[in-house]
């Protein structure tokens, strides 16, 4: 049995249309009547101002819970990773070559180191960290007693670098086969170096391939040491004026004039043997010294 289609012009759609906007025939807008679309809308202007609320309120118990000069979340125990200056990539690790004969190529060196201590510089030292910290010891704070409610930072100058500071000698050894490269640690929001009774971290450096070239290693400040009066460092907002300390290094090469150098940042709590992180801890870089 055949089913009898009724074929609808489209004038007719188009009243069946209109009929669903607006039926006279029993007044209702849409398929709803004037009162029930009313009620929807109130319905739906509650339900957002409920949910508006429930947001807003979720929003400011966390920013009132928050504190704005700490992380609250660190997803690991972090441990802080090492850089050298001149930062000079070379394919994988820092490449520091250059040729003395060549001024171009070993003040450019000079020129990295020179911009990388500019906040070191003494007189702005002295104008933004005008404290003096004890020395030997970490540095906590719990009140906000420096300047614009803000924590002392300890001042760390160029000169503490002695022979690398670039004030007597330029060139940082850059004109000679004595090269001087800084040793920098990341800064880690309350991270304490070593534990509370154990002396203060200390950077070594050991040579992985060319021993015979390298004729003597020598650190400043003296030992290598990271003084614990930097530490801990309580984050931007809290300390805007803080510098890290540094640790320069100086190598006498001598014979072939290069060298594969690693040096690591020494205390019990920092870790450097971390596989997905060879930056954790240490730092790998060669010396390739031409003339
Ligand atoms: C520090 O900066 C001042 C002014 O910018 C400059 O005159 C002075 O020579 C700098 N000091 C050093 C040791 O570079
Ligand atoms: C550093 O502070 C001392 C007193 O705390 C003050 O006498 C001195 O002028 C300050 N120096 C600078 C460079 O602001
Ligand atoms: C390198 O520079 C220093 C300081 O300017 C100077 O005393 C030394 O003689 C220079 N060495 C060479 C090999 O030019
Ligand atoms: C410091 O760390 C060392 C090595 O991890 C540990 O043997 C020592 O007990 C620690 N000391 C304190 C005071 O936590
Ligand atoms: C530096 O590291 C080397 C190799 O790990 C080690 O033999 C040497 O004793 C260390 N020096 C210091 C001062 O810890
Ligand atoms: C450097 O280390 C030596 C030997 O470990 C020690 O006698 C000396 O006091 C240390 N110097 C500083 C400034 O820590
Ligand atoms: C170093 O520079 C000098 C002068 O520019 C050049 O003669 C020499 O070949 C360079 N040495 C190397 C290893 O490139």
């Amino acid at each position: 049995m055949a089913t009898l289609k009724e074929k609808r012009t489209c004038g007719q759609r188009c009243e069946d249309f209109g009929h669903f906007v607006w039926n006279s025939d029993n007044g209702t807008f849409m398929g709803r009547t004037p009162v029930k679309w009313v009620y929807i809308s109130l319905y739906y202007v509650a339900f957002y101002a409920v949910m508006t609320g429930l947001f807003s309120l979720a929003i400011f118990v966390l920013m009132y819970t928050l504190s704005p000069y700490t992380p609250d979340y660190h997803d690991r125990l972090e441990s802080p990773g090492v850089m050298v200056w001149p930062n000079t990539y070379g394919e994988e690790i820092v490449e520091i070559t250059y040729n003395t004969s060549n001024k171009k190529s070993w003040t450019k060196m000079c020129t990295i180191l020179k911009n990388f201590l500019q906040p070191y510089n003494e007189t702005k030292q002295q104008l933004l960290n005008n404290h003096t910290c004890t020395k030997g010891k970490y540095y906590f704070q719990k009140t906000f007693t420096a300047p614009h409610h803000t924590k002392w930072s300890c001042p760390f100058t160029e000169n503490m670098l002695g022979p690398c500071s670039g004030i007597e000698d330029p060139t940082f050894g850059y004109n000679c086969s004595m090269p001087c490269v800084v040793i920098k640690m990341n800064r880690v929001i309350n991270f304490l170096p070593s534990n509370m009774t154990s002396v203060a971290p200390y950077v070594n450096c050991t040579v992985l391939s060319g021993s015979e070239n390298v004729d003597e290693i020598e650190y400043f400040p003296q030992n290598g040491t990271m003084d614990l009066s930097y530490f801990p460092y309580y984050g931007k907002l809290a300390q805007p004026n803080y510098v890290n300390p540094l640790v320069a290094v100086k190598f006498s090469l001598i014979k072939k004039k290069q060298a594969k150098i690693q040096c690591r940042v020494v205390s019990d709590v920092i870790s450097y043997e971390n596989i997905h992180d060879p930056y954790e801890g240490k730092v790998i870089f060669s010396l390739n010294v031409q003339s």
